[in-house]
């Protein structure tokens, strides 16, 4: 068996949402210190609706297939589903990921919790 599945390929060679939005409202940037990736993630949101989502990864190739497919399964949801994205939903909705690989979708959860919490930090002020 191939070690990725077409669909990571796919994401990974043709990702999705790629860039910055230059006035999101939030932003949200992680990293795993193990292996150094970064993934950084724009959020535009208007009534509680993810308009537009976009990423930056500097990572391995789980790791951008995982914020491609990420950012295709929040946007235009509401933020309280958006909360509930699970990095396991990411690696199914890839059809898997390599187990050694997990960690790099644990990226994108943690990305797009980031950039949701800079939302409601900005909102309360
Ligand atoms: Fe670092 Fe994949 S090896 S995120």
């Amino acid at each position: 068996m191939a070690l990725y599945s077409e669909t990571v390929m796919d994401h990974f060679l043709h990702p999705r949402n790629v860039g910055v939005i230059e006035d999101a409202d939030g932003v949200g940037e992680v990293g795993n210190a193990k292996c150094g990736d970064i993934m950084k993630m724009y959020l535009k949101i208007e009534n509680g609706i993810i308009v537009d989502v976009k990423f930056e990864t500097f990572g391995c190739a789980s790791a951008i297939a995982s914020s491609s497919m990420a950012t295709e399964m929040i946007k235009g949801k509401p933020v309280v589903e958006a909360m509930l994205l699970t990095n396991k939903a990411v690696a199914e909705a890839l059809d898997g990921l390599p187990a050694h690989k997990m960690h790099c979708s644990v990226l994108a959860e943690e990305a797009i919790q980031a950039a949701l919490e800079d939302y409601e930090r900005r909102k309360a002020e």
